[in-house]
This record gives C-alpha cells, sequence and structure tokens, in this order.
C-alpha cells in the first residue's frame, strides 16, 4: 500500500493541474481506492462561481466513473494546509466514511484526521429509511 506521503506527493502533483483562475487558489487531492489505485482530483472553476467544482468532489466523482467504490484515504493539498470545504465532507461520508484524511501544505507538511472527525453526526442514506 502507498504510503501517506506518497499519498501526499500525488495531491501536491494534482495540484498544478488546478483551474482557478478566480480565487488563485489551488487545491489537489489524491484519493486512495481499496485496490491501491490513486486517483487524482483538482478544482476546476468558472466564470459562473457556483459551477465551480472542489478537488476532493473532482475526485470522488471521477472515481465512482471508473467503478471504483471503496477508497482507504484521501490527500488533500492547497497552499496553507485549508481543511475540506462542508459539501465535500458530506460526499467524503457518502462515499468513503472510512477514509483517513490527510490535508496537506505546499511544502508537503500534512496532519492526518478521518471522516468521521471532519464531519460528525453526519446524514446519511441510514436517515431516509422509512420507519
Ligand atoms: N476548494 C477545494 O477545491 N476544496 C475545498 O475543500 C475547499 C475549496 C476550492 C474551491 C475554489 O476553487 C477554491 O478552492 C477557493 O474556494
Amino acid at each position: 500500500m502507498l504510503s501517506a506521503e506518497q499519498l501526499v506527493e500525488h495531491a501536491l502533483a494534482a495540484r498544478q493541474r488546478a483551474y482557478a483562475p478566480y480565487s488563485h487558489y489551488p487545491v489537489g487531492a489524491a484519493l486512495l481506492t481499496a485496490d491501491n489505485v490513486v486517483i487524482l482530483g483538482c478544482n476546476v472553476e468558472n466564470a459562473s462561481y457556483g459551477a465551480s467544482i472542489c478537488a476532493e468532489r473532482v475526485a470522488l466523482t471521477a472515481a465512482v466513473a471508473q467503478g471504483k467504490h471503496a477508497f482507504m484515504a484521501m490527500a488533500v493539498a492547497t497552499q496553507n494546509g485549508g481543511s475540506p470545504c462542508g459539501i465535500c465532507r458530506q460526499v467524503m461520508a457518502e462515499l468513503g466514511p472510512a477514509m483517513v484524511i490527510y490535508i496537506s501544505d505546499e511544502a508537503g507538511h500534512f496532519r492526518t484526521t478521518s471522516v468521521a472527525e471532519l464531519l460528525p453526526d453526519s446524514f446519511t442514506q441510514a436517515n431516509l429509511v422509512r420507519p
């Protein structure tokens, strides 16, 4: 299995591909699947700001499109070690609730957390089951 450091390196590389002409805040994500495949994401912004998508969701949705549904970890890289946004946390809780999350700055210094820690008491499919 890939090390945390290796996954962070992938996220840093993905960050180089970000399309962030409006915020100038490039973000890279690297998702590690249970079968040891790395799937990359970067933020892709739009002149209609609300049409922008975060790096984490690009990686997770691309993974689903590739038939991947089991995830071990995700590394996220920003300039200053910024934390994933609320919408991305919700998507992480949906698709990879057991993931370990590495949050890195541009120098590769990272901290380790989890989806459960980032989004405790989340709304899930369990809430949609009728009594
Ligand atoms: N962004 C991400 O890609 N992931 C996050 O979790 C936080 C924010 C992006 C969205 C936008 O392109 C830029 O960072 C500034 O908000």
